[in-house]
């Protein structure tokens, strides 16, 4: 163990061997493990009971901060009345009212909601819904997607060839699905470091869609699907006219709009979509995450009426229109927890309180402009990174040293490579949001 993680080592009597951990590295983990026990509005606390302030929402997911009584009572009370029920050719009332509630939250005409249980699941979900449009309007040729550089769609077979993150990618090369290309990113830090909101250079690169359908012909393209901002990858906030753009390319051409929103939808921009605050409607829309507080898996697919209808009308009069679907679909307990926690964020106006605390967390992140190692910092409503030089020869260990000093001061924060990145709970306050980043700004002094 070293000196970074002594004070959250682990006890002793946890058997860690069988557990594989996900995007984990475990060996290292392992030997200075960091285990959290339970968790309360905005705070987990570890097996050594040391209190950590969240200031990543769990994964981009615990909106409405942490064991929210009313989410767990409504799961009880689900449980105790109905523990499953297929969605297949049966169903059970809250599927229907979670589906409603979750389409009034979208934009206009996106209002035909389909069920999965992670982001991977609505993102395959979303890109088969694609296909299936087209070839049941008589373009089956259009079978291309198009994903983005820097892009992360979860880890289905569909989500890491249309994503582009090289690691999740290389290993399974041979078998990424055929016919897929990727626009470039918009990461450049050359004309928009130290952007606070959207950068007001880069809607150009938009057009680096009309590069591919040039390519291929836009014939072939079934669907684009981005990120409306990239979570994963660090941050990266679409420039001013942007979406408005590969809006615009997309329906000349005929090609769908996928927003993958599994990390921005409920709140995080200050509204209920990123599709609401950018004024760009998609086709389509994934969600997950936050879409019942994280409390059971769940995710949903918002479909435009058109492309549902398209699909359904299609189908045979008393058969299956769309083969595709999950046993959890819905989940009686899943879908429990998305009405408790849709009411909560309507009760307590989350979105609003997102979205009035962004000026504060962008004057905060900012204010470490100048502190060691800092070379870029970005934000758009309650979500924000800051990224670092990398060390000569071993990128990402900084990062990695300065979220373990975090944590050690009581702040739980997120790395991807050389990249801090926050997203805390929507109920987060004034002073918390100060305490991060001075959390953070402390551990940029103590990690060379
Ligand atoms: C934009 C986006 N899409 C998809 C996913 C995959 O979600 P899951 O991990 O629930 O499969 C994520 C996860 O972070 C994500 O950020």
């Amino acid at each position: 163990m070293n000196a970074l993680t002594e004070n959250i080592s682990l006890s002793k009597d946890i058997d860690m061997a069988n557990f594989w951990m996900p995007f984990t590295a475990n060996k290292q983990f392992k030997a200075a493990p960091r285990i959290l026990k339970s968790a309360k509005g905005m705070y987990f606390t570890t097996v050594d009971d040391q209190k950590i302030l969240d200031a990543c929402a769990g994964l981009w997911c615990v909106n409405a901060g942490h064991r929210r009584e009313e989410i767990i009572e409504a799961v009880h009370q689900q449980m105790m009345e109905l523990d499953y029920a297929p969605t297949f050719q049966m169903a059970h009332p809250i599927a229907f009212e979670a589906a409603k509630v979750i389409a009034a939250l979208m934009p206009d005409g996106l209002d035909r909601i389909f069920f999965a249980n992670s982001g991977s699941e609505a993102v395959d979900t979303s890109l088969k819904v694609a296909l299936a449009y087209h070839r049941a309007r008589g373009e089956g040729q259009r079978t291309r997607l198009i994903g983005r550089e820097r892009g992360y769609s979860g880890v289905g077979f569909g989500g890491i060839s249309v994503g582009g993150i090289l690691a999740n990618r290389k290993a399974y090369s041979g078998a990424l699905i055929p016919g897929v290309d990727h626009i470039s990113h918009t990461h450049n830090l050359t004309e928009m470091a130290f952007s606070q909101g959207q950068p007001n250079w880069g809607a150009h690169l938009a057009d680096d869609l009309e590069r591919l359908c040039a390519l291929h012909d836009p014939s072939t393209i079934a669907a684009v699907i981005v990120e409306p901002v990239a979570g994963s990858t660090g941050v990266l906030v679409p420039p001013q006219g942007y979406l408005q753009r590969l809006r615009e390319i997309c329906t000349k051409h005929g090609i769908l709009l996928i927003f993958d929103e599994v990390i921005t939808a409920f709140g995080r921009l200050g509204k209920a979509t990123a599709s609401e605050l950018f004024g760009v409607t998609p086709d389509i829309i994934t969600m997950a995450k936050a879409i019942n507080n994280a409390a059971i898996p769940m995710s949903g697919v918002a479909v435009s009426r058109q492309v549902h209808d398209a699909i359904v009308n299609a189908g045979p009069s008393a058969g299956i229109e769309f083969f595709h679907g999950y046993t959890y679909s819905a989940h009686p307990a899943a879908a429990a927890a998305c009405l408790a926690t849709q009411e909560i964020y309507r009760k307590e106006k989350l979105f609003d309180r997102s979205a009035s605390l962004a000026p504060k967390f962008e004057k905060e992140i900012h204010a470490l402009r100048g502190e060691p190692f800092v070379k870029d910092i970005r934000n758009l409503g309650l979500m924000g990174a800051v990224e670092l030089e990398s060390r000569n020869g071993a990128p990402g260990t900084r990062a990695y040293d300065v979220f373990l000093k975090c944590m050690e001061k009581g702040v739980l924060t997120r790395y991807t490579g050389d990249i801090l990145a926050f997203s805390p709970p929507l109920i987060i306050n004034e002073t918390q949001i100060e305490e991060i980043f001075a959390t953070l700004k402390k551990a940029l002094h103590e990690v060379g």
